[in-house]
Formats: structure tokens, C-alpha cells, sequence
């Protein structure tokens, strides 16, 4: 069985950057508690009329031109969001109908911040098996427009920004390169920590008077309990993920960490014992991006030439459900 690896990467962020201080003069908040608690610094906003899978397009054309490939090249797509185009369809098929092909599947995932690793060990098992050879995955989202930009929303609002990265997956020629291995994990216990509840499906209708009312209409978060139950379980799948491949944190090149907070990956980091320069961030400049997270600093791992032929890279990811998981690949 042939390994699967990446064999291109692109991303789109929206030109519109939003400082901490443009956010101080919408709600009470500063730049210096957002850049204590978080490390950030600006996001990225798209324009009202954009939607997900327009990021998500962007993101693709920018992979696909770095594969040297056209859009008719992709065999399978799988999309992984929590701020859809629309309830449904899912925006997988947007974005097959703006690339302009036909006929190849669609699978959306709905997994939050770790949605692009269940999406990844998605695409790495399907190549794996011989089923597809060029497996599209996006993560991509839209969060500035369901943002509550009042004093009751702040400390969800200051974290998310907006932002897409694609992958394309297919066979490794070279064995010992590829997607080594991926640990996904869940506790439904935890799913009402972090939730959009929008609508309700239990109700006639199931968007009723009740929830538009703004405790309903945006993301409601706990965040303390994220931040803790997160650096306790990042810490353990990098491990649990290092072990299934007889690795050592010293054997790793580089760990890609979910974008959902500076602190939270410095934490992990120090739990672990590694060097903090060993954990890559961007959440300085594109906030928490959720599923695109990923795509992201991989892409930008790679422009700056840090990401290397041959680098062991554990790429760690954590959120709402809650779900965790963590992957190894030799790139
Ligand atoms: O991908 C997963 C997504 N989510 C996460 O990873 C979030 C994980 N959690 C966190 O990152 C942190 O919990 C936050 C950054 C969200 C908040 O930090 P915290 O240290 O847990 O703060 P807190 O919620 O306990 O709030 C402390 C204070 C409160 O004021 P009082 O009650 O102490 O007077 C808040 O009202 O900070 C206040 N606060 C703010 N102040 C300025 C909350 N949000 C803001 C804000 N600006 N935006």
C-alpha cells in the first residue's frame, strides 16, 4: 500500500486587516488584554457578500497552481468548515460548482478546529486504499460575519478571524514520505462548551422569534474550561501520536499546532519539554482561523523555507465537540 502525502499547498486570506485597535472602537476591549490572553494582534475580515466557499476557491486555485494542476485534476473533495455557506448543501458542492467541474464526490466535515486533521486522515485513507489520487482538502472559514461585536460577545469575538488553506493529497512515490499516522479524538460531554445553536431541530420552526434573540444568534463559549481541558489533552495526543510511530519529541522538526491561542500552544509546548521555536504560530496576524488554521501555517511554513524535504512535522489540533487529534507526517 502506497503512502499518501501532501504534494501541494495554497491559502487565501481576505485583504481586509483588522487591528486590536479597530476592534477598541466597536466594543470595550484593548489591544493589550488581546495580546496578553491570545498573542494576537490583527485578523483578517472578508467582505459582506463573500461567502466560505469563495475563501475556499481562492485557497484551491492558489494550491492547484502550486501543483501545477487544473481543477479537473481533483478526484474526490472534502471541505472542512463550521461556518457553511448555507444549513445545507453542504459547501463542498459550492465549491465544486465555482471550480467548474462536475461528477467527483463531495464530503463536507463538520469538526470545528479540527476538522482539517479529521479531513486529512480522511484523504490519506482513501489514497491509501487506491480509491481516489488526488484528494482536495479546504478548510476554510467565514467567522467575522457571525461575530457579536457588543461587550456581551468580546471574548469570543477578539479571537476568530477569516481565512482558507487547501491541500492536495495523493501517492507518496517515495515511501518514507507521507502522512505517517492520525489520532482522532472526541467527548461529546463537552459539546455545549463551545456551540453555535442557531436554530433548534426539535422546534416548529426551528428558527423561531426566541432564537433570534442575541444570546442565540452568535458563538458562545466557556472559555476557561476550553483553555484547560485543551493544554491537557494536546500534550497527550502529541504523545499518544509520537509513540504509534516510536518517535521522541526530540525527533521532531516542527509541530504545526491549531492557531486557537499563543498561550495554549506555549503551555503545550512546555508540558511537552520542547523549545518553543520547535511550535510555529501565526495567530499573531490571521487570529484563529478553526479548520484553515492548519492549511495555513503549513503554507506559510513552506514559504519561508523553514518546512524542509525530509522534516518530521506533528500537526496538533483542538476545539469545539470537544475534538482533538493529531497527525505525523515525514514531508
Ligand atoms: O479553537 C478553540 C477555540 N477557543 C479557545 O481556544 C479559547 C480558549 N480560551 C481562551 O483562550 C481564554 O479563556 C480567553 C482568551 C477566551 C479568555 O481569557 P481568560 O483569562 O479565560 O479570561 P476570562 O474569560 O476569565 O475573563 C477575564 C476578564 C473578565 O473580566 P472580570 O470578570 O475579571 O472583570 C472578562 O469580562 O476579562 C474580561 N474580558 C475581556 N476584557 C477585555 C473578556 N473578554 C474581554 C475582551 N477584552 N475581549
Amino acid at each position: 500500500m502506497k503512502r499518501a502525502r501532501i504534494l501541494s499547498v495554497g491559502k487565501y486570506l481576505p485583504e481586509r486587516r483588522v487591528t486590536n485597535f479597530d476592534l477598541e472602537k466597536m466594543f470595550e476591549t484593548s489591544d493589550e488584554w488581546i495580546q496578553q490572553r491570545s498573542g494576537i494582534i490583527e485578523r483578517r475580515y472578508a467582505d459582506e457578500g463573500v461567502y466560505c466557499s469563495d475563501l475556499a476557491l481562492e485557497a484551491t486555485k492558489d494550491c492547484l497552481k502550486n501543483a501545477g494542476m487544473k481543477p479537473e485534476d481533483i478526484d474526490f473533495i472534502i471541505f472542512a468548515t463550521l461556518s457553511p455557506d448555507i444549513h445545507f448543501p453542504g459547501t463542498g458542492v459550492f465549491l465544486q460548482r465555482k471550480l467548474g467541474i462536475t461528477d467527483v464526490g463531495c464530503l463536507d466535515v463538520r469538526n470545528q478546529c479540527t476538522g482539517f486533521l479529521y479531513s486529512l486522515a480522511i484523504a490519506d485513507a482513501f489514497v491509501r486504499i487506491g480509491m481516489y489520487k488526488r484528494v482536495l482538502v479546504v478548510g476554510s472559514e467565514l467567522h467575522s460575519h457571525a461575530l457579536n461585536y457588543s461587550f456581551a460577545g468580546r471574548d469570543v469575538t477578539v479571537l476568530f478571524g477569516d481565512g482558507a488553506g487547501a491541500v492536495l493529497v495523493g501517492p507518496s512515490d517515495d515511501p518514507s514520505r507521507g502522512i505517517l499516522s492520525s489520532h482522532l479524538h472526541a467527548d461529546g460531554r463537552f459539546a455545549d462548551i463551545l456551540k453555535l445553536d442557531i436554530f433548534d431541530i426539535s422546534r416548529k420552526p426551528i428558527v423561531s422569534e426566541k432564537m433570534l434573540e442575541v444570546q442565540h444568534r452568535y458563538p458562545k463559549m466557556i472559555g476557561k474550561e476550553v483553555f484547560k481541558v485543551a493544554v491537557e489533552r494536546i500534550p497527550l495526543v502529541i504523545r499518544e501520536a509520537l509513540e504509534a510511530n516510536n518517535l521522541k519529541v526530540e525527533d521532531v522538526d516542527l509541530f504545526l499546532p491549531h492557531q486557537a491561542n499563543l498561550r495554549i500552544n506555549q503551555f503545550a509546548a512546555e508540558r511537552l519539554g520542547v523549545a518553543q521555536d520547535k511550535f510555529y504560530n501565526n495567530i499573531q496576524y490571521y487570529g484563529n482561523t478553526t479548520a484553515a488554521s492548519i492549511p495555513l501555517l503549513i503554507d506559510d511554513v513552506l514559504e519561508k523555507g523553514i518546512l524542509k524535504e525530509g522534516n518530521i512535522v506533528v500537526m496538533v489540533a483542538f476545539g469545539s465537540g470537544f475534538t482533538w487529534g493529531a497527525s505525523v507526517m515525514r514531508w
